[in-house]
Formats: structure tokens, C-alpha cells, sequence
């Protein structure tokens, strides 16, 4: 009865969690079906003395001093509901469930109201970092009741990762606030993928970079305002050597990404909100073409391409970098609008600069920007969109040329930039004053008697068009 916190799944990410939460002195007791898991957890190394785990859900519960604090490290879905359910005839008033998987957000709140009533509380609490994250210091994004969050608190800020010393663990705000926070965690972090493999393709199709160019060229930018995550372990991927064969383990990979739905709740929601997330809806869209590689085969073999354009190598480098630099900060923007947008929809009251402050590592998309962007929502809470913080005009008038650059010779070239393009239009169209909508305007009113407003005069207009 003295286990200060109990962890349910002991697969790869709940093992790597539970021993990270030992090697910080806290008394952790992990529960699994399968006792292949369970005796891997007692044999794995780490702070050993201060782990234990068990296949009976209730000697588990039993173990855990009150309130107990557990977490889930399961599937999103039913597997979520169907544990709640095992657990609860064993549980106390004031007991804690979090959710640490990437469940939907309108499920946590409903999974959160369900146990309020039964006096226990529920906390959606996205984890990011991967394996490695799990076991060395992830960013942890709780959401849920705030009282019950202080006697969880003091594990997730040991077991987080910390940026200066700070950790990156931070209350979020009611109900399934941390879930969606991750969601769009995920929005951004497909968002960005997806950019880094438009620059990779278009160093390779166009200068014929090879891996070797192409791990120099992304580990220099990490050095720089590029520092990120995702630029590092792709300048690593580049230099991974492949183990069933010659040559190159990326070169082999199949060119079809899966998914597993994050990135797509995330531009499904922003459409329900309506706020734009271009950037990362043709991240999920690309995901989408690239299944679809019998029929690009197809396809490819109907049309001719064009010849690519000819550049030199270092000015096509120099142009990847601040096209990318640009696009980064606009895919950032985008998500960040939205849950500036979900706070008010969903009343979860989000602290943007804590998000960004949080972000600064143990996640997937920990840059270096990410303090640039907390500065920036510290300066201003209520600022809607990052393209209008005044410390970021500069950084993004500086590097929108190149973008332009790129997007036009990947055009001429045939070679697909949607994630940069679209970062490039989005970035066009918000800071347009003017653009074309009257047009539409028009037509609707035109074929569908749907009216307008005029911009000299108040009031709403239907016009008998033609007559
Ligand atoms: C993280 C990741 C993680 C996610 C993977 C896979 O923050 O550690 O976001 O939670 O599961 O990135 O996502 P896809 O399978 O959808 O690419």
C-alpha cells in the first residue's frame, strides 16, 4: 500500500515510463496481462528496488498508497474504456486515472464525466518523446481537474524532461484540454515531417545530393536556427547504413506513410473550428497520395515531366534553409491559432506560452524556435497568431523570398513542394488585407440568393443579378 504510482501497459513506452519514474525515488508498481511483460519489467536494469509489477488487476490496485495515482500506457479506444471498467470496483473516492495515450479528445471528456461521478478523478495527458522520451524525460501535457493535478504533479515534473532546469510538464487546463494540446502536438509534428522531406527531395532530384551531402547539410543546420528534433535524427537517418544489404537504409524504405490518426483529428477539428491549418492538412493529404503508390506508378508512366532547372548546389542549400526556416515558423503558427481558437471553443483557458515552454524539449517537435515562440506568447498572451508577434516579422520577412524561390523552381521542375507551398499561400493569404472572396461573395449571391455585405456602405444586399 505504499507504491507512490501505478502504471497500466507495460509495453515498450509504459516499461521505459515506469523505470524513469523509479529512477527518480518514486515507489512504482506496473500492471500487465501478459507476464512475459510483467517479468521483463522486473529484470530490465534501473532502480529495481523501487519497481514491481503484477498480472491481478487487484493486487496492483492494493498496492498503490491513496489517492492512487495511475496511469494508462494502453491503445487509444476501447482498450482505454474496457481498463477504466477492470479497475474501478477496486478503486477509492479522489483516485486518479491519466490517460497517457493519444486517445480523441471528445472521449477523454466523456471518460472524464463518466468518473466524476463516481468520485474518481480522470486526467487526458498526452506523452511525447517516443521510447527514449518515455525513459529519459518526455514533455507531458495533463489536462483535467486541478486540484486532483497537485498530487500528481510532483511525479510528472521529476519524470519530465527540463529545459534550463524547467520542466516540461505543465497543468493545461479542465477536461480533455491536455489531449487535444498533444493532438495538435501531432498536427505540428506532421506538418514539419512532411516539410523536411519536401527539402530532402527536392537536395537529391535537383543538385543530387547524396546521403553522405545530405547528412552534412541537415547536422550543419541543426547547428544553427533550424535546431530541432526532427533536422537531427534526420541528418542521422541519412547516415544509417543499411543492415540487409549495400549502401543506404533510407534508400530502401518504402516511400508509403501510415498513420495513426492524430494528424488528421487535428485538420478535421481545425475545419470544425474553422480556423486554417493548411500546412498540416496537406501533411495528412500526402500521407494519403503516398499510399497510393500503385497508382503514381500508374501515373507517372502517363505523363511527361519537366526538365529540372538547373542551380547550383550551394545556392540551392542556402534557399532549402530559409524556405524551410519560414515554413517551420508558419507551420507552428497555424497550430498554435488553433488551440488559441479550441481555448475559447472548448473553454480549456490554454496558456500558449506554457504550451511553447513545455514544448522546448522531450517532444517530437522541441526546435530551438519553440523559446522563441514561448517569448512571444509571454510578451502577449492574448496574440491570436504568431505571424503577428513584432519579434517575428523579421525572422519570417528575412527567409520568405527564398521560400518563394523554391516554391517557384520546384514548380518549373515538377517536383511536389505541397508543404512548403502551402505554408507559402497560407503566409500570402493572412497577410493579404485584400483577396478575391468578393468574387465569391457574388456568385453565391448570384446563383443562390445567399447575400452579401458591402465594404462602403452597412447592412446585408441581394442583388437580382443580370436583371
Ligand atoms: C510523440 C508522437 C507519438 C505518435 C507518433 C506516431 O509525440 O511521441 O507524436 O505520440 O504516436 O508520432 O504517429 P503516426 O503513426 O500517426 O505517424
Amino acid at each position: 500500500t505504499d507504491y507512490d504510482f501505478g502504471l497500466v501497459g507495460l509495453g515498450v513506452m509504459g516499461r521505459n515510463f515506469i523505470l524513469n519514474v523509479a529512477d527518480n525515488n518514486f515507489k512504482a508498481f506496473g500492471y500487465d496481462l501478459d507476464q512475459e511483460k510483467v517479468d521483463a519489467l522486473k529484470t530490465e536494469g534501473g532502480n529495481l528496488e523501487k519497481v514491481n509489477a503484477a498480472t491481478d488487476i487487484e493486487t496492483f490496485v492494493k498496492a498503490l498508497a491513496t489517492p492512487r495515482k495511475i496511469m494508462l500506457l494502453v491503445p487509444a479506444g476501447k482498450i482505454v474504456d474496457a481498463v477504466i471498467e477492470n479497475l474501478l470496483p477496486f478503486l477509492a473516492k479522489d483516485d486518479i486515472i491519466i490517460d497517457g495515450g493519444n486517445s480523441f479528445f471528445t472521449d477523454t471528456d466523456r471518460r472524464e464525466a463518466y468518473l466524476q461521478e463516481k468520485g474518481i478523478h480522470f486526467f487526458g495527458s498526452g506523452v511525447s518523446g517516443g521510447a527514449k522520451g518515455a525513459r529519459k524525460g518526455p514533455s507531458i501535457m495533463p489536462g483535467g481537474n486541478k486540484e486532483a493535478y497537485t498530487h500528481v504533479k510532483p511525479i510528472f515534473e521529476a519524470v519530465s524532461a527540463k529545459y534550463n532546469g524547467e520542466p516540461c510538464v505543465a497543468y493545461l487546463g479542465p477536461k480533455s484540454a491536455g489531449n487535444y494540446v498533444k493532438m495538435v502536438h501531432n498536427g505540428i509534428e506532421y506538418g514539419l515531417m512532411q516539410l523536411t522531406s519536401e527539402i530532402y527531395d527536392i537536395l537529391k532530384k535537383a543538385v543530387g545530393l547524396s546521403n553522405d551531402e545530405l547528412h552534412t547539410v541537415f547536422d550543419t543546420w541543426n547547428k544553427g536556427r533550424l535546431q530541432s528534433f526532427l533536422v537531427e535524427i534526420t541528418a542521422e537517418i541519412f547516415n544509417q547504413k543499411d543492415d540487409k544489404g549495400d549502401g543506404r537504409l533510407v534508400d530502401k524504405i518504402l516511400d508509403k506513410a501510415k498513420q495513426k490518426g492524430t494528424g488528421k483529428w487535428t485538420s478535421q477539428n481545425a475545419m470544425d473550428l474553422g480556423i486554417p491549418v493548411p500546412s498540416i492538412d496537406i501533411a495528412v493529404s500526402m500521407r494519403e497520395i503516398s499510399a497510393l503508390k500503385e497508382e503514381r506508378v500508374a501515373a507517372d508512366a502517363l505523363y511527361d515531366r519537366p526538365e529540372i532547372a538547373s542551380i547550383a548546389k550551394e545556392d540551392l542549400i542556402a534557399m532549402a534553409e530559409e524556405a524551410l526556416y519560414f515554413a517551420f515558423i508558419t507551420t507552428y503558427a497555424q497550430g498554435l491559432h488553433q488551440l488559441a481558437d479550441a481555448s475559447k471553443e472548448y473553454n480549456y483557458e490554454l496558456d500558449l506560452s506554457v504550451i511553447a515552454k513545455i514544448w522546448r524539449a522531450g517532444c517530437i517537435i522541441r526546435a530551438g524556435l519553440l523559446a522563441d515562440i514561448s517569448n512571444a506568447y509571454v510578451q502577449d498572451k492574448n496574440l491570436n497568431n504568431l505571424l503577428l508577434a513584432p519579434s517575428f516579422v523579421p525572422k519570417v520577412q528575412e527567409t520568405v523570398s527564398s521560400s518563394r524561390e523554391l516554391v517557384a523552381f520546384a514548380a518549373k521542375s515538377g517536383i511536389p513542394m505541397p508543404g512548403l507551398s502551402n505554408s507559402l499561400t497560407y503566409f500570402d493569404a493572412y497577410t493579404s488585407s485584400k483577396l478575391p472572396l468578393n468574387l465569391i461573395q457574388a456568385q453565391r449571391d448570384h446563383f443562390g440568393s445567399h447575400t452579401y455585405e458591402r465594404n462602403d456602405m452597412e447592412g446585408i444586399f441581394h442583388t437580382e443579378w443580370g436583371a
